[in-house]
């Protein structure tokens, strides 16, 4: 099922059984522009039937966002246990692939984006059609690439999360934020023009950019003197 936001912009919304992200499309004349592949059965139909003609960006190496073209391993949570998909599965073809920098260890043979990247088309009615794929700084991983498409729609994946941190030896865990990548993020998201947020798992997928910014700057406001990080939870 795609939802529409407008005439040449739709997205397979997340899910949680199996956990998957939402998968952005964005309709050009010729290329179907998507942003993430997500995991479920329903997002491998729509792949398939795109018969190679995409690009994808990935916005981040987690496997509920770039399921569909990594390698399958039993026991991943995103296979049920009866599902033996993973043995006959075969990957889908496109024309482009961009992943950010340390992406590369879970999806292979993409381009790795390490300054902005613009591509220039048309959407399918003719109108003009910019696609801006940019490193995004963000606490939740290191190979975050958000995607601002006619200056207008910024699909942000899972970058304004936390980072998830354990301690192999002790078992512990946590969560936090980096206080430069926050102060980086917020400080990016400034400068960019879109003002509608796409912004991975949540139900409501479209968001103000400035209601995003006054979250994370509340999130930045909780910053100790001297230290690096912020503490959301143990
Ligand atoms: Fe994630």
């Amino acid at each position: 099922m795609l939802n529409e936001i407008n005439d040449y912009i739709s997205y397979i919304p997340c899910c949680e059984d199996p956990i998957s992200g939402d998968v952005g499309v964005i309709k050009g004349k010729k290329t179907t522009y998507l942003y993430d592949v997500g995991s479920t059965l329903e997002c491998l139909d729509f792949l398939y039937s795109l018969n190679g003609r995409m690009q994808i960006i990935i916005s981040h190496f987690h496997a509920d966002h770039t399921w569909w073209l990594t390698k399958h391993r039993k026991g991943d949570p995103e296979l049920k246990e009866d599902d033996e998909i993973s043995i006959s599965y075969e990957r889908p073809k496109f024309e482009k692939l961009f992943i950010g920098k340390g992406c590369e260890k879970h999806v292979s043979d993409g381009q790795i984006v390490k300054e902005k990247i613009e591509i220039y088309d048309e959407t399918p009615l003719g109108e003009p059609l910019k696609l801006e794929i940019i490193p995004m700084p963000s606490s939740h991983t290191k190979d975050a690439l958000a995607l601002q498409v006619n200056e207008e729609y910024l699909f942000m994946g899972d970058s304004t999360y936390v980072g998830y941190h354990e301690n192999k030896v002790t078992g512990e865990k946590w969560t936090e934020y980096n206080v430069h990548k926050l102060k980086e993020q917020i400080e990016l998201l400034k400068s960019l023009k879109a003002e509608k947020c796409l912004v991975s798992h949540e139900k409501r997928f479209v968001r103000p950019k400035k209601v995003i910014i006054r979250q994370l700057e509340a999130i930045y406001e909780k910053r100790i003197s001297g230290e690096n990080s912020i503490l959301m939870e143990r």
